[in-house]
């Protein structure tokens, strides 16, 4: 893993395989007698790597980059080894507390309200469905669920499993949920997001939090990415409303250097959440007045997954935390600088954090050909979006490793793609 983080950016990010390439590469059915563990290397080298899309490398720029950093890597070898069944506090007391711990930390991070109730998730797709369905036992009766016509997949996909109404709020000309158009009537819960997926719009998070007080309603923030932000203290006004919430999800997977995966979910109820999701059958009744974390949520066996957090917020410390996301910013405020300063090119959203959206100035089909050129050269990886109808491409900055260098190369690449137009 060491050489492998060493030369990662020197492999093309995206493999250059065709479907079905890597599967015809392996045997149809397991070996019958017991191999040696270096002739998985062997084949993970010579079959696997050519078939990796290298999140690692600091020129992976699509949907949002992340980091496995060197700690949080450490850290995860160590939970295989301890294989901790987080079932209940006696089959791990360390897990339950080390996890309530980390929580509270990231928490005071983030200047979310002391007291705070957390616990991690596998990702931001489960948190967002168990906030969900505390939501719906809240409101017993009201069926309905609002967000912006921006807001991620994953809610509808917990709407839709949760047999609930989705209605989608249009957004304004910067991506931001229309508060005059938020309808609370017969809604158990209403979500903003901080940091969309197409373009890190901020829904207006205070005005949502006040209208959900007044109307009874439960207020889930959707911050995955952009959460991590919230440690510097400059970007901390795009949070402003969100220690009003009900539930919050952050992934530290995105954008502070954990290894995926590990979503992290708050919440201000959880007293709701132990009512809709505890069940306690006979064979795991125990005298122990302390409740368990998996109470909180659908599974019942928990990985370690706190320690990987543990490890992160330990080596990096709040100020190296800062660093990254401060720098991550800067450079994505000099890409976007390069676009605006260039005529070919234009920037197509307000740029919030670390990610930048923009086109060149030819029609919809000349920016998909071009992405297509720059992800089959294999330097850089970049993904898309549509905004007000209209393709544009993503810049994603949040991968450790990635300097100006990565970033000056990214845009000498579509420079040079363009051209080829
Ligand atoms: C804003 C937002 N919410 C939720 C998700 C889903 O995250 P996960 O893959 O952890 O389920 C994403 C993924 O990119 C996202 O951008």
């Amino acid at each position: 893993m060491a050489s492998y983080l060493e030369r990662v950016h020197e492999l093309p990010v995206l493999p250059q395989v065709v479907p079905g390439e890597i599967r015809a590469a392996l045997p149809a059915s397991a070996p019958d007698e017991p191999e040696p563990f270096s002739a998985i290397l062997d084949d993970l080298d010579a079959v696997l790597l050519p078939g990796l899309t290298h999140s690692q490398s600091p020129r992976w720029f699509a949907y949002f980059a992340i980091t496995g950093s060197e700690p949080g890597i450490l850290a995860e070898l160590l939970i295989a080894g301890l294989n901790q069944l987080g079932i209940l506090w006696r089959t791990s007391p360390a897990l339950q507390e080390l996890e309530e711990v980390t929580l509270d930390w990231l928490a005071q991070l983030f200047g979310l309200p002391a007291g705070v109730h957390g616990h991690i998730e596998d990702t931001a797709s489960t948190s967002t469905l168990v906030a969900l369905a505390a939501a719906r036992a809240a409101r017993p009766g009201a069926r309905v669920v609002v967000c912006s016509e921006h807001a991620h997949s994953s809610v509808d996909k917990a709407a839709k499993l949760l047999e609930l109404e989705l209605r989608k709020v249009p957004v304004d000309d910067e991506f931001r949920l229309r508060p005059d158009l938020l309808d609370l009537d017969g809604v158990c819960a209403a979500i903003a997001t901080i940091g969309t997926t197409s373009s890190t719009s901020v829904d207006p998070v205070e005005t949502m939090a006040k209208r959900c007080e007044q109307e009874g309603v439960w207020f889930h923030v959707d911050a995955a990415y952009a959460g991590a932000a919230a440690v510097c203290p400059e970007l901390r006004h795009h949070f402003t409303g969100w220690e009003r919430a009900d539930s919050i999800v952050v992934n530290p997977h995105k954008w502070l250097g954990v290894p995926i995966d590990c979503s992290t979910l708050w919440t201000q109820r959880p007293e709701v959440f132990r009512d809709t999701f505890s069940l306690v059958p006979e064979y795991l009744r125990v005298d122990e007045e302390v409740g368990s974390l998996s109470e909180y949520t659908q599974v019942l066996g928990r990985r370690f997954r706190a320690l990987k957090l543990w490890a992160v917020l330990r080596c990096y410390g709040r100020s190296g935390l800062e660093a990254r996301i401060r720098e991550h910013v800067r450079l994505a405020a000099l890409f976007e600088a390069w676009v605006r300063d260039d005529d070919r090119w234009e920037v197509v959203a307000p740029r919030h954090f670390s990610l930048v959206c923009f086109r060149l100035r030819a029609s919809d089909e000349e920016n998909e050909r071009l992405l297509e050129r720059v992800n089959a050269s294999g330097e850089v990886y970049l993904s898309h979006t549509k905004l007000a109808g209209a393709y544009a491409l993503r810049l994603a900055i949040g991968n450790f490793r990635t300097t100006e260098d990565d970033v000056r190369l990214a845009w000498d690449v579509l420079n040079r793609e363009a051209v080829r137009a």
